[in-house]
């Protein structure tokens, strides 16, 4: 259809007439490119983008002469090239030095200030360091000429095709900066990092398993690989992206960062958070900031990159080998690091299940030091053939539990032992029995599984009573007076007061907050029963489903399996919890002390809607949230999928965004969007994104639309 129309508008066309036209049209997407990918602040719809640039290649293929290498419809070359050709850099693009610690980053600041004979007081420009792939872009006259690899440092790959095909590169820097006039005459050179988004390179890593080929480690390699392609085409899959941080030349400025503001007002992207740091403090707050952050982000850093903001002391600062010696990169700790597996012991969770723990060699990983971290079952142990004595890759990311990920089996020593995985309970020494890749203990008196239980039953999501930390419940099971759920509300002061740690008033408080929580909702009552696969969500789903416990009991199998996001594993273990005798008295005895309300849901607005949030909202918390849409009868959700309803963005979102914008982009791209054009960048649904979604894709909505909806 948009095509017939651009056609017949170019129809009857002049070439005069053509030539301010496409010239127009290069201006207006080149316009709308740098709002886009510079300012953030897309100023025209996607499809209007589209629809411009259709006319523009329909002009272009009417009259061929007007084709230039820099307009907009150029970004994807031709045939593939035979091979690179090689390039010398005017200047020779250096390498950085590490440091670990704030002692390494103070060594590099005495040093300096030492080379300096204590003259100078520094302040510093400090970035954010992306893990990406560092290459160069000489314009001439204003126009992108080449782009080339960092190579050796002094050599390196012509890979200006490549790199044409990244839409946040301008082809033509900007003429309405104010810099316009003093870079646009002869050669201009900015430097950078080409980098995968996380989203991005986890999609490519998914379509690379399925089709057998080897992984790439990190979004850095994933990078690279994509540049070093001959086949533009390649490239041009693979959504990449560019952050300018250098540029060389003689600018007229005194300090780095004003290098930043010149980049952005020619056309380039830039890291919007970098900062200026008067001291080696700030920028120790700054890593902080940004290493909380980085999860959020939906590329990857790995630590700032620190230099000496004033350009005069940085240049007489010099280089020592190939490093700037007024730069230094100060890494975040690392997220996945070798120790050796020192011993495994194993330990029982609340349903009886046998987990594995590695006990470990400490290391230091992601800011804590671990010393035990999780080998999930015996089946992944045999699989990673790992034995005691192994030196093992462990992995921590962020908040996650660590996990041993790997073995390096070359590294094993000969007195090496076998992990030997016990067939009684650990706890109990009860029967084990194995149920798809787990053991659980079958005795239905262990009392590890008692306590993990009772420490279950009063956690956050269940009856929510403070003061019951694990060693309290262990006394309290020694000492006889608690073996079931029950009996804690039958707890005395008088019962408490002679255990070791009990004072009167912390005796007195602990009866009363557990007296103070005997009113509780159906979906927290059956999630502190601890049932096996359900978690608060489904809880509460069955709650809302069936409104009173007596219901719940006396469903069949089926009446389970009909309730929506219930399957069958979830149907069959509520079933057997309540048809299993032993379990049936505890309840009954808890029944007479505890009182459970509906769930007060109200039908609104967002009734069977279900809701997930991308960073913090400014008028409630996350709990508060997702309290507010469980009230209103929606669902909470921690991840996005196809069949989420709502993404709720809040402040500094993080990747579940990106997501979200990927299942819009991959649901609207019909057969059409599978011509040999440039991938879409996938924000560039956002602004055409309202109204437009059909089928079962997520809507994004700011809070303040989220505030409208459950008003
Ligand atoms: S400045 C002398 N700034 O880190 C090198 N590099 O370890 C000047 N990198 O090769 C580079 N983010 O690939 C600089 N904001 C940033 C960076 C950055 C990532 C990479 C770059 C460089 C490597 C050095």
């Amino acid at each position: 259809m948009r095509d017939q129309k651009n056609s017949n508008l170019s129809d009857n066309i002049t070439l005069k007439e053509a030539q301010t036209r496409a010239r127009k049209l290069r201006k207006i997407l080149d316009k709308a490119r740098f709002a886009y990918h510079v300012l953030d602040k897309p100023i025209i719809d996607d499809a209007v983008n589209d629809s411009l640039k259709n006319e523009l290649e329909e002009l272009e293929r009417k009259f061929p002469e007007l084709k230039t290498p820099d307009s907009p419809t150029q970004r994807v070359g031709g045939e593939p090239l035979a091979k690179f050709k090689k390039l010398a850099h005017q200047k020779p693009m250096l390498s950085l030095d590490d440091a670990f610690s704030f002692d390494e980053l103070q060594d590099w600041e005495n040093r300096n200030k030492r080379f300096l004979k204590n003259k100078e007081k520094f302040s510093y420009f400090a970035e954010v360091k992306v893990d990406g792939f560092a290459v160069s872009l000489v314009y001439e006259n204003g126009k992108l000429v080449y782009g080339a690899t960092r190579g050796n440092g002094k050599i390196g790959e012509d890979v200006t095709l490549n790199l044409k095909t990244i839409e946040s590169i301008p082809f033509v820097l900007r003429q309405e900066s104010k810099y316009y006039r003093q870079v646009s005459r002869g050669r201009f050179e900015i430097r950078g990092e080409v980098y995968m988004s996380a989203v991005a390179f986890k999609k490519l890593n998914k379509e690379r398993q399925k089709k057998d080929l080897p992984l790439f480690a990190n979004p850095r390699n994933a990078a690279a690989g994509s540049i070093r392609q001959l086949d533009s085409r390649i490239a041009a899959s693979r959504e990449l992206d560019f952050f300018a941080y250098d540029i060389i030349g003689n600018l007229n400025i005194n300090t780095h960062h004003e290098t930043h503001q010149i980049a952005k007002d020619l056309g380039f992207k830039v890291i919007p958070f970098n900062r200026i740091c008067e001291n080696l403090n700030e920028v120790v707050n700054f890593k902080k900031f940004l290493d909380k952050k980085r999860k959020k982000l939906n590329y990857w850093i790995d630590g700032v990159v620190v230099l000496v903001d004033d350009l005069k002391t940085f240049q007489i600062l010099g280089v020592a080998g190939k490093s700037p010696r007024g730069m230094i990169a100060y890494k975040f700790d690392p997220e996945e690091v070798t120790t050796i597996l020192e011993d495994v012991v194993f330990n029982i969770g609340r349903t009886g299940m046998v987990n594995p723990v590695a006990i470990l060699k400490p290391v230091l990983i992601a800011g804590t030091t671990v010393s035990r971290a999780t080998l999930h079952n015996e089946d992944q142990i045999k699989k990673l053939d790992i034995k005691i004595g192994d030196t093992v890759v462990i992995v921590k990311a962020g908040d996650i539990i660590p996990k041993v990920l790997n073995n390096i089996k070359d590294l094993r020593p000969k007195n090496a032992r076998e992990i030997i995985f016990p067939r009684t309970c650990p706890g109990c020494g009860g029967k084990l029995e194995k149920k798809g890749a787990y053991w659980y203990c079958q005795d239905k008196n262990c009392f590890v599984i008692k306590k993990r239980a009772l420490g279950h039953f009063v956690s956050r999501g269940g009856f929510n009573i403070e003061g019951l930390g694990p060693q309290i419940l262990t006394a309290l099971m020694e000492q006889g007076l608690v073996k079931i759920p029950a009996d804690l509300f039958d707890l005395r002061e008088s019962d408490l007061e002679p255990l070791e740690r009990f004072a009167q008033k912390s005796s007195a408080n602990l009866v009363k907050s557990i007296q103070g929580k005997k009113k509780i909702d159906l979906g927290r009552f059956l999630y502190s029963l601890g049932i096996r696969h359900i978690g608060e969500q489904t809880a509460i789903d069955l709650a809302n489903n069936f409104k009173t416990l007596e219901r719940i009991k006396n469903a069949s199998l089926d009446d389970l399996n009909r309730v929506e996001n219930i399957g069958t594993i979830v149907a069959e273990s509520v079933y057997e919890y309540f048809h299993d005798k032993n379990k049936l008295k505890d309840l009954g005895k808890l029944l007479k002390k505890v009182q459970i309300v509906e769930n007060t849901v109200k039908k609104s607005k967002i009734t069977g809607e279900s809701f997930c949030i991308t960073g913090s909202l400014d008028s409630m918390s996350r709990d508060q949230a997702k309290a507010k849409i469980r009230e209103l009868g929606g669902q909470w959700r921690s991840d996005v999928t196809e069949d989420l309803s709502y993404l709720i963005v809040g402040r500094e979102p993080g990747s579940k965004l990106a997501k979200a914008e990927k299942l819009i982009v991959s649901s609207h791209s019909g057969p059409a969007g599978e011509k040999s054009q440039p991938p879409h960048h996938p924000k560039r649904s956002i602004p055409s994104h309202s109204g437009l979604v059909s089928g079962s894709v997520p809507k994004i909505i700011s809070e303040k639309e989220f505030l409208e909806l459950i008003k």
